[in-house]
């Protein structure tokens, strides 16, 4: 069976409403291969413009996060049936970011994992080790815990984008070899977990992937596709990447 990857830009907190649909419209433009499923997630506020400039593509929409409720007195934060309102399909959960900065625990990242599967939003789950972690050895521990508590109780629709914390925004790339062996370990907890699906759900390397090592990446067994940072944001290069599987 032919191998099918999905690419997905994470924004991060860059480029205003208006200066969005400028670079949504430019990547349009570009020709993506059959086999490459390419989406994009920008902040909340650029959803509702790019939705509408999305409409007659594939690229499909991404969210950044969500709060595990329908609706209620959660000041500040977005509901997955905000997100569903504005035909977003993909929804990044537990980024590094959020755990690091914003103090997302393991229990919460899972009550959103779960919340969005209920809002057939499709959870993009991060996980990823931090250089002293590593370091100590304890790499796959730290991921297998990550995953083993978000998955409690979930389907097998969902993603998982395993980006190494010292790779992200640092360019410091994880080798292809590095990457693989962690994918393989996350492919292996997924087969235990989804007997019949878990071979086919996407994992994806997130951390510098740039256009000069995609191929690379993407050429491994258990790399899908990307979560990309940076790159996503020039248009020439996102491609580019989409580009090189
Ligand atoms: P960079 O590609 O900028 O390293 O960011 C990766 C990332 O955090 C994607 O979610």
């Amino acid at each position: 069976m032919e191998k099918k990857y999905l690419i997905i830009g994470n924004w991060k907190m860059y480029k205003t409403p208006s200066q969005s649909t400028d670079l949504v419209n430019e990547i349009a433009q570009f020709k993506c291969p059959d086999k490459v499923k390419l989406g994009i997630s920008p902040p909340f506020t650029n959803l509702c413009p790019i939705s509408k400039a999305l409409k007659n593509s594939s690229i499909v929409l991404g969210a950044q996060n969500m709060y595990c409720a329908k609706e209620g007195a959660f000041t500040g934060e977005i509901s997955p049936q905000m997100l569903q309102d504005l035909n977003v399909h993909y929804v990044i959960i537990g980024h590094s970011e959020r755990r690091s900065i914003f103090k997302e625990s393991n229990a919460l990242i899972h009550q959103k994992v779960k919340v969005a599967q209920d809002f057939q939003l499709i959870p993009i789950l991060c996980v990823g080790e931090t250089l002293e972690e590593r370091q100590a050895g304890q790499e796959k521990a730290i991921v297998e815990e990550q995953i083993s508590s978000a998955l409690e109780g979930i389907s097998s629709a969902l993603v998982i984008a395993y980006e190494p914390v010292w790779a992200i925004g640092t360019g410091q790339t994880a080798t292809p070899e590095i990457a693989q062996e962690m994918h393989g370990f996350i492919r292996n907890l997924l087969k235990e977990q989804f007997p019949k699906d878990g071979e086919s759900i996407h994992i994806l390397y997130g951390g510098s992937m740039k256009p000069n090592n995609a191929a690379e990446l993407l050429r491994q067994a258990d790399i899908s596709g990307g979560l990309i940072g940076s790159a996503s944001l020039v248009p020439k290069d996102f491609m580019a990447i989409a580009q090189s599987v």
